[in-house]
């Protein structure tokens, strides 16, 4: 019978051949997934016999891998801020720049919020993010799709969330019908090159609404800041994660709309990734 170390290693091979950017890390989530144990106890137990029944459980989680599934969406959850979200092929699987602009939200905003919006929700993290930090708040998060709403309220609900989030069905600002003190929002944004460039992780397997609005990759950001003093209170603030090449485009764009200011901010690589909206008096 192989072992715990044998595994691994054998699956860190198949991994290289498939081309998957960290082999030996995922082998070592994906055995520790089948054996319900964290990673670091792997490493206690490397001559532990892996019997027939747990080889059948890991081999189709391979097999995924290896066709390059992520492996957030084959362990069924990922991490973000200091909670676990359920994710699956419905929603995009929550970024790390998501969390540094949250961090920006947070830095920026006193504790102050009465209402706040996630637009683009997917699978809720912005949204839940909002309603643990600003307990006080109304929260209100809305998608395009019905079927990331479900997922979203799923994980709402898991975090002991459900009665402090609204979600609504809506494109963009269509069904909102109230202001807010604060908006949010990772919209879709690459462009058309964009996204015949990206890994297959993400051109393959993660909703194609949740990477691009369009061929320029700018249209959901445009809506988004157009409509920004609209739905904003006064003394209000819009948040956006954005590309990184996006910055001269979008601050060109924010030119036509005289009543607003829009600023760039760059996150801990030093790439301008989120713009801040405030309405100008
Ligand atoms: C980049 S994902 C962000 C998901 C999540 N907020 C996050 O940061 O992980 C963009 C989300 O916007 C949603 N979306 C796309 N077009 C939309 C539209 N017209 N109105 C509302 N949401 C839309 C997608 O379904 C997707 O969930």
């Amino acid at each position: 019978m192989e072992t715990v170390l044998e595994i691994l290693k054998k699956t860190e091979t198949f991994f290289k051949k498939y081309g998957v950017e960290t082999p030996r890390l995922d082998a070592e989530h994906l055995v520790a997934h089948v054996l319900d144990c964290n990673r670091m106890q792997l490493y206690l137990d490397f001559e532990r016999p892996l019997q027939e029944d747990i080889l059948e459980k890991l081999r189709p989680l391979l097999k995924r891998r290896a066709s390059r599934e992520p492996l957030q969406y084959i362990l069924g959850t990922a991490a973000f801020m200091d909670f676990e979200l359920k994710v699956d092929a419905r929603c995009l699987i929550p970024r790390p720049e998501t969390e540094e602009l949250l961090e920006l939200v947070f830095e920026e905003t006193d504790g102050n919020i009465g209402s706040c919006i996630d637009l683009g929700t997917g699978s809720g993290a912005i949204a839940c993010a909002l309603a643990r930090k600003y307990p006080g708040a109304d929260v209100v998060a809305t998608d395009i799709s019905e079927e990331t709403l479900e997922l979203a309220l799923h994980n709402a609900a898991s975090l002991g969330l459900k009665d402090r989030i609204k979600f609504v069905r809506s494109s963009w600002f269509e069904a909102v019908d109230q202001t807010f003190d604060l908006i949010v929002s990772n919209p879709p944004y690459l462009s058309d090159a964009e996204l015949n460039e990206i890994e297959p992780e993400v051109a393959d397997f993660e909703p194609a609404q949740a990477l691009s609005s369009g061929p320029t990759g700018l249209e959901a950001i445009n809506e988004l800041i157009s409509n920004a003093t609209k739905f904003l209170n006064h003394g209000g603030s819009m948040f956006l994660e954005v590309g990184s090449n996006q910055a001269q485009s979008i601050l060109s764009m924010a030119e036509k709309f005289s009543n607003v200011k829009v600023v760039v901010k760059s996150d801990l690589a030093g790439k301008n990734r989120f713009v801040t909206v405030r309405a100008v008096d």
